[in-house]
This record gives structure tokens, C-alpha cells and sequence, in this order.
């Protein structure tokens, strides 16, 4: 066996084979099973690329139908999560609510038939159907108010934004929320998909594999970048003062929130959509601050000073500015975002479980051998 030479963070190691999606990180390209995220954001739908992306091909309308109905059906949260969740503190983050959620659907289903494919499909229509629920109910318990129950005659992202901010949202916004949720589903071997690889090949239940990958995607570096994005705005506050603190950030080898990936040394293809999404909502609903100027200046000035090495805007640099124009809090963010990564960590456990070997690399030692123990008395 040839070993690879060691790589931080895995850099361009492969850790699978995966038909799922693709990224080529030159050309700024991106496909879910071969499809361009371009036309699936364009004329698909956030459930119908989820079936896409965990059972390979398109669903026909019946497949698609009975998927849809499948998954209004089960939306519903068990009465003792949401009694647990009146424990959690109603300043805990909401991403730490939903780990101890996904992980605590594991209890009520908790029968493993990792081999039968009923129990696969239940548990794909369950995480998708309950993951927006339980990031809504935590939101209005958190407030101290009761957790309105999911629409059944709302489609997927419609009853999310309802649930979410009360209000049954119009088409448009309803539609552009369709269509970020498409673009945030899968994105080949990310940290957070790694972690729900990792945590599928020990052949635990699909409940701690999405609650393992909830807690990756938490993190700044990776999904939680959208919500700091707009904190990052926030505290520039002025498209004048956004080269200062480029500038800042440069000289002091400060990571900028929203821009760098590991794969694109271009654009990410879907900051280029986020970004006219966003364009379209001001242009609908009017633009009432002044956050997306000093975005766009903050886009032109780090591509001045930064381009050349290859650090562009990201998925997390416009996410939010359309999040925040959909009534969406800034901390809820990045919960959106494993909303909408659920399909795809889904789509890589079975694709983990169809070949399954448990992962378990190996390292490169740099400490000592052979200590002898020394006891406290003469230390
Ligand atoms: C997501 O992997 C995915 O696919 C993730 C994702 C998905 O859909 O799942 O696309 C979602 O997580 C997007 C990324 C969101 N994170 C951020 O916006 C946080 C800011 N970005 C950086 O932390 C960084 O760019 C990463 C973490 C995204 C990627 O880091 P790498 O590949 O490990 O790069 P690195 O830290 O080794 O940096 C390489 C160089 C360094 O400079 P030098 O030491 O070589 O001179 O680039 C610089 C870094 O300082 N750099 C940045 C920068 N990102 C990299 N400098 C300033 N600002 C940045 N954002």
C-alpha cells in the first residue's frame, strides 16, 4: 500500500469516490449529478434537487409527488422535543439547539435496518421533514412563544419561511428561499459532509450522522461564515470605511469572512446567484440599507488586493444579505444552511452505506518512545 504524504486539513487527498456532485474549482463550475447548479437553481426546486441528489436521477411526477407527500406529512415534532427544548436556554446558539435535536430524533427511531431500503427512505423524508421544524420551533420557543405547527398546504420552503417568521411569505420570496436552499444542498467533500461520512461508516443511525455533521458545519470557517458575514457589514458599517479594514485584515493576515475556499480560486458559482437573488429582492422590496453597497465595494476591494491569490467571494457572502431582506434573524442563518445541507449529508450516507468501509486513517508520529513514568511525588 503507498502511503500519501501527509496534507493539513486533507488538502487534495481524495477520501472517496462519489457520483454526487462536482466541483471545478478553476472554472467556478458545479453539478449535482451532472446537472449545472446554474439550471437547477433555474428551473428545479430545493425538494425535487434533494431527490435528485439521494437517489441519483431526476423523480418522475408521481416519484415526486409521493415524495412532496411523504415529507408534509411528516413535519410534525414528537411533543417530548419539544419539551426538551423548553430546557435549552434562550440564548443558546440556535445551531447547538439543533445538534441536540437531530441527535434526540435517534431516540424515537431507533431501530437500525441499515440494509432495508424502507428504513433508508423513512429516514430521508423524516430528517428532511423535522430539520426545518425543529430550527423554527426553537426559534419562537426561544421568545417564549409556543411553536406554530407546520402548514401542510405550504410546499417545502414556503411552510419553512411561515414557520420561521410567522407570516405566510408571497411567491417571490417563497421562491427565492426555494432556490437558496438548491444552492447550499451539496458541495462534494466538505468538512461537514466529511464528518457525516466519517460518522456513516461506524453504521451508527442516520440521526447521529446529521447531528455529527450539524456540529462541523457550526463552525466560522465553514457554514457559520454567513451569519459572520453580516456581522462583518455591520461593523464596517460605511462603504467608505471598507478598504481601511480590508487593508487591515490584509497587513494582519486576518481572515475575511465570505471569501477563500479550499476548492474555487475563482467566484463560487453560487455567490454569483445569491448575489442577483439579492438584487432581485431589493429591486421587489426595496433596498433599506445600505449593507449590500458595502458589499459589493468590499467584493472589488478584495479582489484588488487579494485576487491574484485566487481568495474570491463564496457561497457565505451574499447568503445573508438575502436572508436578512426574507426576515430571517442572522443567527439563524447558518441552521438554514443544514437545512438545506441535510439533502446532501443524506445523499452521502447512503452513498457511503452502498460501499461501505469504516474510515480510519493513519498518522505521521512526531512524539518520543519509551518513557519511563515518573511518580508526582518526584516530578
Ligand atoms: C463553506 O468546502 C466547502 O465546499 C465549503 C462550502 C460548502 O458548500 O460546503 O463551500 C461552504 O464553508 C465556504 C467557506 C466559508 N468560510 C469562510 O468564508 C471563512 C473565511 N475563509 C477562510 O477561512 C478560508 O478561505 C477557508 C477556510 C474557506 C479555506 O481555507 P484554506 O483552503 O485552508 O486556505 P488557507 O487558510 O490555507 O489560506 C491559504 C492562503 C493563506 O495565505 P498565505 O498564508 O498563503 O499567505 O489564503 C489566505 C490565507 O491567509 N486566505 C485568506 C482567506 N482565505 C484564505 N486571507 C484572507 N481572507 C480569507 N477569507
Amino acid at each position: 500500500m503507498t502511503v500519501c504524504e501527509y496534507r493539513p486539513g486533507l488538502e487534495g487527498i481524495p477520501a472517496t469516490q462519489s457520483s454526487i456532485s462536482f466541483v471545478d474549482g478553476q472554472r467556478g463550475v458545479l453539478e449535482y449529478r451532472g446537472m449545472p447548479i446554474e439550471e437547477l437553481a433555474e428551473q428545479s426546486t430545493f425538494i425535487e434537487t434533494a431527490y435528485l441528489l439521494i437517489w441519483g436521477e431526476l423523480p418522475t411526477k408521481d416519484e415526486l409527488d409521493s415524495f412532496e407527500h411523504e415529507i408534509r406529512h411528516h413535519r410534525r415534532l414528537k411533543y417530548r422535543i419539544r419539551d426538551m427544548m423548553k430546557c435549552f436556554p434562550e440564548g443558546g446558539h440556535p445551531m447547538d439547539a439543533l445538534q441536540a435535536c437531530a441527535a434526540a430524533l435517534g431516540l424515537f427511531y431507533s431501530r437500525r435496518a441499515l440494509d432495508d431500503p424502507a428504513y433508508i427512505r423513512a429516514a430521508v423524508v423524516r430528517l428532511l421533514a423535522k430539520i426545518p421544524t425543529i430550527v423554527a420551533a426553537f426559534q419562537l420557543m426561544r421568545k417564549g412563544n409556543d411553536p406554530i405547527q407546520p402548514r401542510d398546504d405550504l410546499d417545502y420552503s414556503a411552510n419553512l419561511l411561515y414557520m420561521l417568521t410567522e407570516t405566510e411569505p408571497d411567491p417571490f420570496a417563497a421562491h427565492v428561499f426555494d432556490v437558496c436552499l438548491t444552492l447550499h444542498a451539496e458541495h462534494t467533500i466538505n468538512a461537514s459532509t466529511f464528518s457525516a461520512m466519517v460518522t456513516a461508516s461506524t453504521l451508527t443511525d442516520p440521526y447521529a450522522v446529521v447531528a455529527s455533521a450539524v456540529g462541523t458545519l457550526a463552525g466560522p470557517l465553514h457554514g457559520g461564515a454567513n451569519e459572520e458575514v453580516i456581522l462583518m457589514l455591520e461593523d464596517i458599517g460605511s462603504v467608505e470605511n471598507v478598504r481601511p479594514y480590508v487593508e487591515d485584515c490584509v497587513e494582519h493576515k486576518k481572515k475575511i469572512m465570505g471569501f477563500g475556499h479550499r476548492v474555487y480560486k475563482v467566484k463560487d458559482p453560487r455567490a454569483t446567484i445569491l448575489q442577483k437573488l439579492a438584487e432581485q429582492l431589493f429591486e421587489k422590496y426595496g433596498e433599506d440599507d445600505k449593507y449590500y453597497d458595502i458589499a459589493r465595494e468590499m467584493e472589488h476591494v478584495v479582489n484588488e488586493k487579494l485576487g491574484h491569490k485566487g481568495i474570491c467571494a463564496n457561497v457565505d457572502f451574499y447568503s445573508g444579505l438575502v436572508y436578512r431582506k426574507l426576515g430571517i434573524p442572522t443567527d439563524l442563518f447558518t441552521p438554514v444552511f443544514a437545512i438545506s445541507r441535510t439533502a446532501g449529508w443524506l445523499a452521502h450516507w447512503k452513498e457511503q452505506l452502498a460501499e461501505n468501509r469504516i474510515f480510519r486513517p493513519t498518522q505521521i508520529y512526531t512524539g518520543t518512545h519509551s518513557i519511563p513514568y515518573v511518580s508526582i511525588h518526584e516530578r
